[in-house]
Formats: structure tokens, C-alpha cells, sequence
């Protein structure tokens, strides 16, 4: 199994590490072979090569089974031109391998609870997923870009747009999801305001007649994010938007207790998927030993599952993860007193000798 790792930038690379060690792990305790290769993208491709997304990276993840990204960008590429930002190689990765389909799973471990600022009534025991459409809307939509405008200044523009098709397939994506959950989506929209959401809602409601066994209720988006942090129980899958998904599955994340601790998997037309942290790059904490890796290896954990196949392999990665949380250790984003401060090296090597020793 051929993979193309991308560590990218800020803590990217350290939480690939022990990403990476804990694959070869539970390649070493299962008998499987991983070839993981590290390619340029994002802001280090820049320093390099000009652009964040190098011919040679595209040829590597073209000709890979899967692709395990760290995190992208940070304050040294603000500057540079819009076209060559860092975040520009990530959206460019997505639609050149067909990624439409963003699966960021929103879970709240119990004994994690007290590490988020909500109250733990109201977190512990959330479990939902946010289907975010990847490749369409305004992130893509045309016409874009600034001019300037008669009598001085300038115009910014950006248009959501939606079709059928992209809708039927992200539609699809969510109940098939949702048969092997709790059978409930929730369409996300704005369809009071926007022609394109109408659509949205429209095609929702015609795909969802081959799923009678799945409840599907909508909710507009500005409700939505309230109703996330009034009753986030009330959800199991949530499908959405582009720009919609991206907000709402920050939200959701601190439904968890931290960010550090959430992976996600882009999926597309074929089975090469891309499997990433939700979080950021984090420039201010890079370098120091200190990041939470815990959402890399879980990626890896989506990886293995959904892209290879290899269902015990990756329930003993989560395994591995709750055992050494349930033994006390914490990286700082999710340490509350009483428990035990590690690096982001120790935290990999835990979780990595649990699955080698056969804790798990
Ligand atoms: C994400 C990120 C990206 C996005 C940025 C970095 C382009 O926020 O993956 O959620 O907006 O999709
Ligand atoms: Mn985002």
C-alpha cells in the first residue's frame, strides 16, 4: 500500500511523525506492508519550488493509494500572491483528485469532556459527522477575483454555485453514511436567501426517496450553529456546503473538547482518498514538542479503514488512543489537573507501543 505523505507546514511535520510510526506499527503487528513517501506541499513547497503544489507532488499522490497531509500555511506565506497561497495547493489537491466528499467526524471522548469550554452535560455523548461537499460552491465558483472599480477603489467577488449532479453525489455520500449510523441527516442551507441552497434543498429531498429508511430533516445554517451548541446530541449526520461545512465543522469540533483531536477523510469518484487533522497548521506552538498528534493518527485510523479496508487495524489505533488517555496522558491542548503532560513524541510512542505489544 503506497502512501504520499505531505507534512506540510508549522506542527505538519511533527504530528506526520508519529503518524507515520504508528502506521508502521500496525503494519509490524498485523503483517502489512506501508511505503510511505514525504513529498513538498503547502508552504514548504514554496520555499522550494515557487508553487505549494509541485508537479512532482501531483505525479506522487496521482500515483498513490492514499494521501496523509499534515497541515498547511502560516504568517511567513501571508504575503505572497493570492494565486500561490498555500491554502490555494490545498484546493487544488481536493479537485485534482476528485475529492468531493469531506468527512469530519465530531466525537466526544468522556473523559476528555472537562477539556472543552461547554458544559459537559451537554457534550458528553456526541457523535455526528459532517459531510462537507469539497470541490463545488463559492469556494470554486466562477466568476471570482478583484477588480477596480470606475471613480476609484476596487470589487472582490465570489459565487456559490451548485448543480445537480454535485448535489445528488455529496447527497448520497450522506445517506449511505447515515444507513451505518443512527439514519438520521440533517441538510444543511440558506434556502430562504440563496438560489443555490434552494437547489440544494431540492435535490436533497428528490435523492432521499431511495432512502425511505433514513429520516432527513433541514435546518438553515444560522440555526444550525445555534442548535449545534444548544443540543449537538440531536445530530448524527449533517450534510452541507463548501463554505457552510467548513464553519460548521470547526464548531462542531469544540463540541469535543479540543480540535487536536479530530481527523477527517476526503473521498471522492475513485478510492484514492486524503486523510488530514481538522486542525490548522499552528505556527505559534511549532516546533516545540507540544502539539496534540492525536488527529494525524487518527487520520491514519480513516485511512486504513475506509481507503484499505483494514477495519481491526484501525479499531486498534482508537483502541490504543483511549488507552493512553485512560492512563492519564494528555498533550496541553486537552490536559485538566490530575492528569499527566506529554509531548507530542511521547504521545506517538504510547500509542504506538500499545499496538505493538498487543495491548490492543
Ligand atoms: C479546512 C481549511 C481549509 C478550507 C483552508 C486552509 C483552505 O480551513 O480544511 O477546513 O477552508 O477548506
Ligand atoms: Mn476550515
Amino acid at each position: 500500500m503506497k502512501i504520499a505523505v505531505l507534512p506540510g507546514d508549522g506542527i505538519g511535520p511533527e504530528i506526520i511523525n508519529e503518524a507515520v510510526a504508528v502506521l508502521h506499527a500496525i503494519g509490524k503487528r498485523f503483517g502489512h506492508s506501508f511505503d510511505t513517501q514525504s513529498y513538498f506541499f503547502g508552504g514548504a513547497a514554496i520555499d522550494k519550488f515557487g508553487v505549494p503544489f509541485p508537479d512532482e507532488t501531483l505525479k506522487a499522490v496521482q500515483e498513490a493509494d492514499a494521501v496523509l497531509l499534515g497541515a498547511v500555511g502560516g504568517p511567513k506565506w501571508d504575503a505572497v500572491d493570492h494565486s500561490i497561497r498555500p491554502e490555494t495547493g490545498l484546493l487544488a489537491i481536493r479537485k485534482k483528485l476528485g475529492l468531493y466528499a469531506n468527512l469530519r467526524p465530531a466525537k466526544c471522548y468522556s473523559i476528555l469532556a472537562d477539556a472543552s469550554t461547554l458544559k459537559r452535560d451537554v457534550i458528553d455523548g456526541v457523535d455526528l459527522i459532517v459531510v462537507r461537499e469539497l470541490t463545488g460552491g463559492i469556494y470554486f465558483g466562477q466568476p471570482r477575483g478583484i477588480s477596480t472599480i470606475d471613480g476609484g477603489g476596487e470589487r472582490g467577488v465570489n459565487t456559490e454555485v451548485y448543480t445537480t449532479p454535485e448535489i445528488v453525489r455529496i447527497a448520497k455520500v450522506a445517506f449511505d453514511l447515515a444507513r451505518k449510523r443512527r439514519k438520521k441527516v440533517m441538510s444543511v442551507d440558506k434556502a430562504n436567501v440563496l438560489e443555490s441552497s434552494a437547489l440544494w434543498r431540492k435535490v436533497v429531498i428528490e435523492v432521499h426517496k431511495d432512502y425511505p429508511d433514513i429520516a432527513l430533516s433541514h435546518l438553515y445554517v444560522d440555526n444550525c450553529s445555534m442548535q449545534l451548541i444548544r443540543d449537538p446530541k440531536q445530530f448524527d449526520v449533517i450534510v452541507t456546503t463548501n463554505i457552510f461545512g467548513d464553519i460548521l465543522s470547526d464548531e462542531a469540533a469544540m463540541l469535543t473538547g479540543s480540535i487536536g483531536m479530530l481527523p477527517s477523510a476526503s473521498v471522492g469518484a475513485n478510492q484514492r482518498g486524503l486523510f488530514e487533522p481538522i486542525h490548522g497548521s499552528a505556527p505559534d506552538i511549532a516546533g516545540k514538542d507540544i502539539a496534540n498528534p492525536i488527529a494525524t493518527i487518527l487520520s491514519v485510523g480513516m485511512m486504513i479503514n475506509l481507503n484499505f479496508g483494514l477495519k481491526k487495524e484501525a479499531e486498534a489505533i482508537e483502541t490504543a488512543v483511549m488507552k493512553v488517555l485512560e492512563e492519564g496522558y494528555r498533550t496541553g491542548d486537552i490536559y485538566s489537573e490530575g492528569t499527566v503532560r506529554i509531548g507530542t513524541k511521547e504521545m506517538g510512542q504510547r500509542i504506538a507501543k500499545k499496538i505493538l505489544e498487543k495491548v490492543v
